[in-house]
């Protein structure tokens, strides 16, 4: 097999509504709400930077400046920090800008749904591959999960690598559910993918979660504009199209995975990330043992 052609870019949509956590995201986006004290987008970012990645292009919206703001310097901020001698302060504001000229943004003018938004990121792609990060799902674990889809990648050759959870049955009925072929490791083989199924329908409890690795073959499926499940213009629906016509794989990483764009599955981040915190943990493990439910 011939080596796949490297991925180098990123894109992250971050231009959903996010309204199941209003009124909190009525003017802050949902990716800049705080896991401990990193906004959710930055942890998406520094996980890309950590797998190789140059090219960071964000598809945002109305409202949501504030993220391209969080990832350009804060000369007022800075040079006090500086000239307080705050410098782990400063550090940490330092330490999270991407290189000069490696980020683009470009506005998905309308949410019309996740594969409406990497369709808006197309002319910044261009004919390579690229992989997708959804903030909204923070994934810890070292090495981190874009990284070990990338490994996984160089292994099983060009076409679709999603990552993908075991869940419970019940659960199926939230994600889209992979119909598995040969299982090799981490890695599946993937046969399809069932949108939200009943739980007696799906075709397994591997659910797909959001990091994706494309070929820039979704942007032809995704050209058509296509409806598909609430109205909204699918990802999932094209990736779907491009089963048979080149490889797909499901890759289960050994990160953790919280929900961010859920309100139970935030606290937890918090309180999981909280815990592993050196600088926190103590304090955080005394609250809890001290509350009462
Ligand atoms: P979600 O469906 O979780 O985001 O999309 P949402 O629509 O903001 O959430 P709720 O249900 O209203 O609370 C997953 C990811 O896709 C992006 C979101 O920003 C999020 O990162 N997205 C979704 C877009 O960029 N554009 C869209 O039209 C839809």
């Amino acid at each position: 097999m011939a080596s796949p052609k490297p991925v180098r870019k990123a894109v992250f949509p971050v231009a959903g509504m996010g309204t199941r956590f209003l009124p909190a995201t009525k003017a802050v986006p949902k990716e800049m709400l705080p896991v401990v004290d990193k906004p959710v987008v930055q942890y998406a970012v520094e996980e890309a930077k950590e797998a190789g990645i140059e090219q960071f292009i964000f598809v945002t919206g109305r409202g949501k400046h504030i993220i391209e703001d969080h990832f350009d310097h804060a000369y007022e901020l800075e040079s006090l920090l500086s000239a307080q001698e705050k410098n782990r302060e400063l550090d940490s504001l330092l330490e999270g800008l991407p290189v000069s000229g490696s980020v683009s943004f470009t506005r998905q003018q309308k949410p019309l749904g996740l594969g409406h938004a990497v369709w808006c990121a197309r002319h910044l792609v261009g004919d390579e591959p690229f992989a997708v990060l959804l903030p909204d799902d923070l994934l810890i674990g070292v090495p981190g999960a874009l990284a070990q889809m990338i490994e996984a990648y160089h292994k099983v050759g060009g076409g679709v690598i999603i990552a993908a959870e075991e869940k419970s049955q019940e659960e199926t009925r939230r994600y889209g559910v992979v119909a598995p072929g040969k299982t090799s490791g981490n890695i599946t083989e993937v046969k399809g993918v069932v949108e939200k199924p009943e739980p007696k329908d799906a075709p397994s409890r591997l659910c797909v979660i959001g990091r994706y690795i494309l070929q820039p073959e979704i942007f032809g499926e995704l050209d058509r504009l296509e409806k598909g499940a609430g109205g909204e213009i699918q990802l999932t629906d094209s990736m779907a199209k491009l089963i048979g016509r080149m490889p797909f794989h499901a890759v289960k990483t050994s990160c953790e995975r919280y929900d961010c764009g859920d309100k139970v599955g935030f606290l937890q981040a918090n309180i999981a990330v909280g815990l592993k915190r050196p600088d926190i943990a103590p304090a955080l493990k005394a609250i809890l043992k001290g509350i009462e439910y």
